[in-house]
């Protein structure tokens, strides 16, 4: 066996094991699918590999790393299904397709030109039907005949990648189907109960008749009976308790400049402001929904992100500029769960989370929730 055979199979348990340590995080950062490019290029005789992934927010397909070239100006270059042939035929073959001669018309006129492309390969990122998107790797802009192995390794990493994401999305909806479910059980339980005995009173009150000592009482032990049941309803968890959480709330703002497609974000953090450990699931829910949604529903220039403290109460906020118009019926402003979920979680922290639009065009999502003073 050659040296290059046994080393791919280790390096490749090493990203499939990395792959998966991502799986609870955000979203793995531009780095990360730098490093799997780096990968590629290390794995193969490939000398320049990029990975192009759809993002299901903005609908868009956008960088997300790439090796041997400049993932800046490949950035600027629009890539869709449409106009890159060689995409579409790999995924809907869901095999390494490879091009050659009128390279042109396979990719994006300015993604030839710039990167001078003569043999290309593109490799489907795609696991159980579901498209996330494309390797793109060559050599250099060399012609070269594509080797069985370098094949099956190319397919190897894009499967890895396709079933991390294929993960990754499955976890979410778990996620957000349990919270639905423990939503679901408070609003059947109040019903069942404190609906009822209100309801049982309600009829003895409107009949219009004197109560007699024996109805009173039983109406005053109906309702006592049913603020009791209501407040056991209430005592558990509305929603699923904040995750626990491996990462920190810092940690996933810094990673922010690294992630495609790129946020105009600054940020103000208070000095030697600390975020409490029970507080970081809560703060990181909020980020991740607010991250989502100006990606699903804005085009911002500006992303605004406080992270503030005062009167005993931990402040984050999130503002973006770019909203759809109103009334175009791009962003229905009431229709998704994810903000009234992430409101759940902070009334379980004694918190309040505030969003909408606060000026015309601003779009403001603020939490606050209390800690302790002296942080
Ligand atoms: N950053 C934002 N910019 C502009 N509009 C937003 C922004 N965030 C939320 N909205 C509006 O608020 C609505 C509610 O957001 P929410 O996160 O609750 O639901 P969703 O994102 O539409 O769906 P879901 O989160 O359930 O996938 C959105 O449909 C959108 O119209
Ligand atoms: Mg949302």
């Amino acid at each position: 066996m050659t040296q290059r055979e046994v080393e791919p199979l280790e390096t490749m348990l090493d990203v499939a094991v990395e792959l998966l340590s991502t799986i609870e995080t955000i979203v793995p950062s531009g780095e990360f699918y730098t490093g799997l490019c780096d990968v590629v290029c290390r794995m193969t005789v490939m000398e320049r590999a990029g990975i192009w992934l759809y993002d299901m927010g903005s609908h868009r397909v956008e960088v997300a790393g790439v090796h041997g070239a400049d993932l800046d100006e490949l950035a600027r270059v629009e890539a869709t299904v449409e106009n890159t042939p060689i995409a579409r035929r790999a995924l809907l073959e869901d095999r390494v397709v490879v091009a050659q001669d009128h390279i042109e018309d396979e990719v994006p006129a300015d993604l030839a030109r710039v990167m001078g492309l003569t043999t290309l390969t593109c490799t489907p990122i795609a696991a159980a039907g579901r498209w996330y998107g494309v390797l793109l790797a060559d050599r250099g802009g060399e012609r070269f005949e594509l080797a069985d192995i370098d094949r099956d390794l190319l397919r190897m990493i894009s499967k890895i990648l396709a079933l991390a994401a294929g993960a990754r999305i499955t976890m979410r909806q778990q996620e957000r189907a349990r919270r639905l479910a423990d939503r679901l059980n408070l609003a059947r339980e109040i019903h069942e109960r404190v609906m009822q005995r209100l309801f049982g009173v309600s009829l003895v009150l409107a009949s219009g008749r004197m109560l007699g000592d024996e109805e009173r009482e039983r109406c005053a032990r109906e309702m006592s009976d049913a603020l009791a049941d209501l407040r056991t309803a209430l005592r558990r968890p509305l929603a699923r308790a904040s995750r626990p959480s491996t990462t920190t709330l810092r940690e996933e703002i810094e990673r922010l400049p690294h992630q495609r497609p790129r946020l105009p974000t600054t940020v103000q953090w208070r000095e030697g402001l600390r975020v409490p450990e029970e507080l970081e699931g809560i703060t990181q829910s909020v980020l991740s929904e607010a991250l989502t949604n100006v990606r699903k529903h804005a085009e911002p220039t500006r992303v605004e992100i406080v992270v503030d403290a005062g009167d005993g109460a931990l402040v984050f906020e999130m503002g973006n500029d770019g909203l759809a118009p109103a009334g175009t019926g791009q962003t229905p402003r009431s229709g998704g769960m994810g903000l009234r979920l992430a409101s759940f979680e902070a009334l379980q922290h004694g918190g309040l989370l505030e969003f909408g639009e606060t000026d015309p065009g601003w779009w403001r999502v603020r939490l606050v929730v209390p800690m302790d003073e002296e942080r």
